[in-house]
């Protein structure tokens, strides 16, 4: 099956946001969970909200951004079972989907030039994660806040 994947940013990430969607728009099956416009929001609740819809299962992994993406990244990292990578460039990008199985990218819509960041975002939908010795690693990192 197609996987799913939601988007969502704040204000200081919603112009990149935009550009993202409207590149993957006929790539794949996208879902705009906001913010829809440039007006201020809190990061922690838009990005919150996506994350609990990846954890209800509506979608399969998350695009978020923020001005800087480091409050869309610590705040996607609280919830169990996110795994968010702020990335700046296509190579940790791919790592975090072979190595660490993130299920969400997380870039700075104030931070990152437009054709990197379709880059990264394309690299990241590609690759897959590689399991074996990782798996048992991620299984540890789990098991971190699971209490
Ligand atoms: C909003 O001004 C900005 O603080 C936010 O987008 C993000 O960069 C926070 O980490």
């Amino acid at each position: 099956m197609k996987e799913k994947i939601g988007i969502a940013s704040d204000h200081g990430g919603f112009d990149l946001k935009e550009v993202i969607r409207k590149d993957l728009t006929d790539k794949v099956d996208l879902i705009d969970l906001g913010t829809f416009s440039t007006e201020s929001v809190d990061y922690p609740t838009v990005i919150g909200n996506a994350c609990k819809d990846l954890l209800a299962g509506k979608v399969d992994r998350l695009i978020l951004l923020c001005g800087t993406g480091i409050g869309a990244s610590i705040t996607a990292n609280r919830y169990h079972g996110i795994r968010a990578a702020l990335v700046h460039d296509e190579f940790t990008a791919e790592m975090s989907r072979r190595h660490n199985n993130s299920n969400a990218i997380v870039l700075g819509g104030r931070v990152l030039g437009v054709d990197l960041a379709k880059r990264i975002v394309d690299k990241w939908l590609v690759t897959d994660f590689e399991a074996g010795r990782h798996e048992k690693r991620i299984n540890l990192i789990e098991e971190i806040t699971k209490s």
